[in-house]
């Protein structure tokens, strides 16, 4: 099915899968062989957004220095980064840092007071009509017209983007989005979690090659929450550019291959999530016994209850520590080996004044 977008058709209608949402045939969204074509399609019409000359590949997201205001309040200071096409990209950090904002400034909703934004090379001040067709937004509030059905939402949607029959894909959505059932139901009448559903819709409904979610899952039960991100890593796998934010820093550990973490309109950190780790990364065998061997007693970092918090180099000590407690005719109540995750990196790059080497590092750059 063809809408007018240089997309490829859509997905084709398979057999449910267990998550509840079609398996998807070979028909991507978005192929690969489809996205390099229309890379070399759009890189004649790069603009002149200070990569250098001779640039192969058109970024899907690139901020320049951007920089905006609300009153005294410095919501983006000076935002610079990129997003490779096909990335799964995720923004982190606190309430307030300034998350919505970035997002809203690729929408063209927040005009930055300096800087630039591209959406697949598009301006998204001076070709913000390009821009825009590039782009799906999952907001972070939950809007919608309590007098429309799902189905006249979607296709309310799709003619902001001037397309027209459009209920082939508008089906196809709303099986893969398990909202079949739902298609003629007022909005009013759908669940919290359901309108989400809908929202997620609404975002593809033009093929966009670049999809932002920001927080979709927030209020969503577990089993949905699977269900979406399943969804959504299929549709980064078919080639979709993914930006998302999300406060389930498990799901950004578990989905994103780079992260970018924000605090007061700042990037403090930006990197592939192994190396936004290693600085920081630590084992810590946790062993509840009578006494530790000598040789490990420097090793020793602190005593939390009844348990040696031990720290490791790497996993192989642990069968050194497990030999010498053998060798000391120690026995063991109890062992835990706990290792450092986004969750301790993002408190202590965010949550404190605390300086990091990855802050220092990270830098805003991609
Ligand atoms: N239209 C506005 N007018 C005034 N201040 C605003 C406006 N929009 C955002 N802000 C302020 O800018 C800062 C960044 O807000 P933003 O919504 O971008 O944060 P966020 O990182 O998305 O937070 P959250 O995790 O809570 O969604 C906040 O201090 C917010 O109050
Ligand atoms: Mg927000």
């Amino acid at each position: 099915m063809k809408v007018g977008c240089w997309l490829p058709a859509g997905f084709a209608r398979g057999a449910r899968s267990t998550d509840g949402y079609s398996c998807c045939a070979p028909a991507a969204l978005f192929g690969v062989r489809e996205r390099e074509k229309a890379l070399s399609r759009l890189s004649p019409t790069l603009p002149a957004s200070g990569r250098g000359k001779g640039a192969l590949m058109t970024s899907a997201v690139e901020f320049q220095a951007v920089s905006r205001r609300f009153g005294e309040l410095q919501a983006l200071d000076d935002i610079s980064f990129t997003i490779a096409p096909g990335e799964f990209f995720g923004l982190l950090g606190p309430n307030g840092a300034g998350k919505t904002t970035l997002i809203s400034v690729l929408g063209g909703l927040v005009r930055p007071n300096s800087g630039r934004a591209f959406v697949m090379g598009h301006d998204v001040t001076t070709d913000y009509l390009n821009s825009r067709r590039q782009l799906g937004v999952v907001p972070q509030e939950v809007v919608f017209d309590p007098f429309l059905t799902v189905r006249e939402t979607l296709r309310f949607q799709a003619g902001y983007f001037g397309l027209y029959r459009v209920d082939d894909w508008i089906d196809e959505i709303l099986h893969h989005l398990g909202l079949s059932d739902k298609a003629d139901k007022n909005m009013r009448t759908l669940s919290g979690g359901m309108k989400r559903r809908v929202l997620i819709g609404q975002a593809l409904v033009h093929k966009p090659p670049v999809i932002v979610l920001d927080e979709p899952t927030a209020g969503v039960d577990v089993e949905l929450r699977h269900a979406l991100w399943t969804f959504i890593s299929r549709l980064n796998k078919e080639g979709h550019t993914i930006l998302l934010t999300t406060h389930y820093l498990r799901e950004a550990e578990t989905l994103c291959d780079r992260i970018a973490m924000l605090k007061s309109g700042r990037v403090v950190a930006l990197d592939h999530k192994h190396r936004l780790l290693s600085p920081f990364e630590m084992i810590v065998a946790r062993l509840t016994a009578a006494r530790v061997p000598d040789a490990w007693q420097t090793r020793v970092r602190r005593m939390e209850g009844q348990s040696f918090l031990i720290e490791l180099n790497h996993f192989e000590e642990l069968e050194t520590l497990l030999a010498a407690l053998r060798a000391d005719n120690i026995p063991i109540e109890d062992l835990q080996v706990e290792q450092t995750d986004l969750e301790q990196v993002f408190l202590r790059l965010t949550g404190s004044d605390q300086e990091s080497p990855a802050a220092n590092s990270g830098g805003s750059s991609s």
